[in-house]
């Protein structure tokens, strides 16, 4: 199985260290994040945490089970400073997450991994609700 599934491994272990980047990622920007709405913003980038946590858990899960090794290094991402910056950052992360993931479920269905296919759709429910939230934000800033 292992053999056949290779491209789909390898598809969850990109996935995996976005997960682990977005991770990072929200919790770097909570802590650095200044101005007069940092309390708002700071709630909002830990609030999403949890959420990334469970889809890097099931893609560890589900690589192990496919005859795969989980990575264990993040994506890397550039640090910015102001809060307009790292919101677009996110949205661009998101957004992206949702293509990529979406990608990712179609080659699941080729190659016949349903279940995969299906959670990766659920997931894809959950990041582009991220994406939505961030976009509605943003909209504060609009004009800067
Ligand atoms: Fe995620
Ligand atoms: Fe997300």
């Amino acid at each position: 199985m292992t053999g056949s599934m290779q491209p789909l491994i390898d598809a969850l272990n990109e996935d995996l260290a976005f997960e682990y980047a977005a991770i990072i990622q929200y919790i770097t920007f909570a802590a650095m994040v200044k101005g007069i709405h940092r309390r708002e913003l700071h709630e909002f980038f830990l609030a999403e945490i949890l959420d990334e946590v469970e889809h890097a858990k099931y893609l560890a899960e589900k690589i192990v089970a496919l005859g795969g090794e989980p990575v264990t290094t993040p994506k890397p991402f550039p640090i910015v400073s102001s809060p307009k910056e790292m919101l677009e950052a996110i949205y661009e992360a998101e957004k992206t997450t949702v293509e990529r993931y979406t990608e990712h479920a179609r080659l699941a269905e080729q190659l016949g991994a349903k279940d995969v296919q299906v959670k990766l759709e659920d997931i894809i429910v959950e990041e582009a609700n991220h994406r939505d939230e961030v976009a509605k934000i943003l909209w504060m800033y609009q004009g800067d």
